[in-house]
């Protein structure tokens, strides 16, 4: 198995002489290459701070980790070359244009001279600011920097993309255009990590997630398989839209094993069941000689399995 990121019990105390902080406590995390990979939780989780110990910003207290398969204190100077990070918050320099901030950024880069005018107009492109690109950074809006943090992160082309908060302060265009960016990064065969509190505005583009809160990990795995899990545990929702005597229908309906509740809802009739009775429910339709308009299972959405998993007010709040 080829990770793109993976900790094992990797752990950061922060102390202080009045207090200590478990910013990140034994988080085991396996996210495999070629994944959009949000990392979810609200203010304070250590999303921030695990990002630092992945980068080789900051050291781990204890436990381990790996980045493209290189380890994170002692080979982290080889995964800064390969990671494109979009820290939170980012620093330019306010008196040199978008353009110049960039070149010096490639210049840090190791990036050739003949190679860094080119490198520089295609992100700047990507991001939509080559328009801007002789204007002071000192006199763009946050969305703007924000993109010119985008642009940066992308300089050298790198295997995997670490966001932190990457729509904080993005009108919806911006929010918008990062997501098409970050679909085509996906499509070119980039990691992408997304970390974010803004859970409805980044969630709908990871198809791995990992919940964390107060530094723990509550839950992480394929989108697709939490969902089936979820639709397992919680039993299926099933819809139907079906033309004549309903009210029979439900009736013979409700008297299938597995399902636990029907009931009207408007025009359509609502199942609840421990197994998909989508057949049984075509079947006792024409045998009633019903016409089914409609059959379909209602998937839970993301704002359902972050409920399930982690119910703190603060979130919803915040998303
Ligand atoms: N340098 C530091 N010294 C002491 N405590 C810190 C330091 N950096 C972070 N913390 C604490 O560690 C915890 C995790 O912070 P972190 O910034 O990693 O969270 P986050 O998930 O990125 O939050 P946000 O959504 O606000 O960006 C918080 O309780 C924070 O106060
Ligand atoms: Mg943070």
């Amino acid at each position: 198995m080829s990770y793109a990121i993976e900790t094992y019990d990797l752990t950061k105390i922060y102390k202080s002489e009045e207090k200590t902080v478990v910013a990140v406590d034994s988080l085991n995390l396996n996210v495999e290459k070629g994944l959009v990979f949000g990392l979810l939780g609200p203010n304070g989780a250590g999303k921030t701070t695990l990002i630092m110990m992945l980068t080789g910003l900051t050291l781990p207290t204890s436990g381990s980790g790996k980045v493209l398969g290189y380890d994170i204190v002692k080979e982290s100077l080889q995964i800064r070359r390969k990671v494109g990070l979009l820290p939170d918050p980012f620093g330019f320099y306010d008196h040199l244009t978008a353009e110049q901030n960039l070149e010096y950024i490639a210049a840090l880069n190791d990036i050739s001279k003949a190679e860094r005018k080119k490198r520089v107009k295609e992100v700047l492109t990507a991001v939509g600011l080559y328009e801007v690109k002789d204007r002071k950074v000192g006199g763009f809006s946050r969305g703007m920097k924000q993109r010119l943090g985008i642009a940066q992160a992308l300089i050298k082309d790198p295997e995997l993309l670490i966001f932190d908060e990457p729509t904080a302060g993005l009108d919806p265009e911006g929010a918008r255009a990062f997501r098409e960016q970050v679909g085509r990064l996906s499509k070119e065969g980039k990691t992408i990590m997304l970390s974010t509190h803004l859970l409805f505005e980044v969630g709908p583009l990871c198809n791995y997630i990992a919940i964390i809160d107060r530094g723990k990990l509550i839950v992480q795995g394929r989108v697709r398989e939490l969902v089936e899990k979820m639709m397992v545990e919680e039993g299926y929702r099933i819809r139907v839209k079906a033309t004549g005597d309903v009210q029979t229908l439900i009736t013979n309906i409700a008297q299938l094993n597995e399902v636990s509740e029907v009931k009207r809802e408007g025009d359509t009739i609502l199942i609840k069941a421990n197994r998909d009775v989508r057949s049984d429910v075509n079947k006792i339709a024409l045998s009633l000689g019903l016409e089914v308009l409609s059959l379909q299972i209602e998937e839970p959405t993301l704002e359902d399995l972050f409920m399930k998993y982690y119910r703190r007010g603060e979130v919803a709040e915040h998303a």
